[in-house]
């Protein structure tokens, strides 16, 4: 599914955030990445949705190599990739209903169909009351759950999330987690960045952790605890 082979990622002003990482997540994993700030999470996850391109290796994603993809073909790997960040991301001027409509009409999916799907979706996050409302006029969980919606309505490969929970408190947190946890058990390869280490302690799943842009530990679910 998410294939990386010796990745290394050098920003122009050459600061190197991720050296020679090596790694293979299947289908259907769940996976955190964790560690310390700058440590090169979010160019970690930015790689595999190419909104960086990796300097030097080799990156597959849901069979498309990242390293020699044309712009072109990059809404098509956007497709089966749904992004989930910190601070929601919505369009502030659309709905909820719009916003989640969106990402499914730039597919050119017909009318009837992104109606269907996407009332689908809202009633998963337990949203469907609030279709006509703006993301100002939603709480912090709700607008991430409307993200997480946007997210999924193209039954994307993968889920990807960078500190999803990260403005929210935890009573909002924990129904985030849920949540991605049932889009997980339906087949969707999750992969989330996160500080939490009370979630990553709790809600046991593999752990990737980076340091200083190289992987330190990979443990399977099961292995004991990440502390931060
Ligand atoms: N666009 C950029 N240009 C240059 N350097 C960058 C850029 N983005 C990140 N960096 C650097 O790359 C390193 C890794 O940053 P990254 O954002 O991936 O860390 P992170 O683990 O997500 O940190 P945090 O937990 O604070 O979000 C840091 O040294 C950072 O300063
Ligand atoms: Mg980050």
């Amino acid at each position: 599914m998410i294939e990386m082979k010796d990745v290394l990622k050098k920003y122009s002003n050459g600061t190197t955030a991720i050296r020679n990482i090596s790694i293979t997540i299947d289908q259907g994993e769940f996976v955190y990445v964790v560690g310390p700030s700058g440590a090169g999470k979010s160019t970690f996850i930015k790689l595999m949705y190419r909104e960086e391109r990796a300097t030097k290796g080799i990156l597959t994603v849901a069979g498309y190599n990242l390293v020699k993809i044309k712009n072109r073909d990059i809404p098509y790997l956007r497709r089966e990739i749904g992004v989930v960040f910190q601070d929601y991301k919505l369009l502030s001027k659309k709905t909820v209903y719009e916003n989640v409509a969106y990402a499914m009409q730039v597919t050119g999916k017909k009318q009837r169909e992104i109606k269907k799907r996407v009332m689908e979706v809202l009633d998963l996050v337990g949203l469907k009351h609030k279709v006509r409302v703006f993301p100002s006029e939603l709480s912090g969980g709700e607008q991430q759950r409307v993200s997480i919606a946007r997210a999924i309505v193209n039954k994307p490969k993968v889920l990807i999330a960078d500190e999803p929970t990260g403005n929210l408190d935890p009573e909002n947190s924990w129904e985030i987690m849920r949540l991605l946890d049932r889009i997980n058990s339906q087949g969707t390869t999750v992969v989330m960045a996160t500080h939490n280490s009370t979630i990553v302690n709790t809600i046991r799943h593999r752990v990737i952790a980076i340091e200083n842009g190289r992987i330190i530990r990979d443990q399977a679910e099961g292995e004991y605890g990440y502390d931060d």
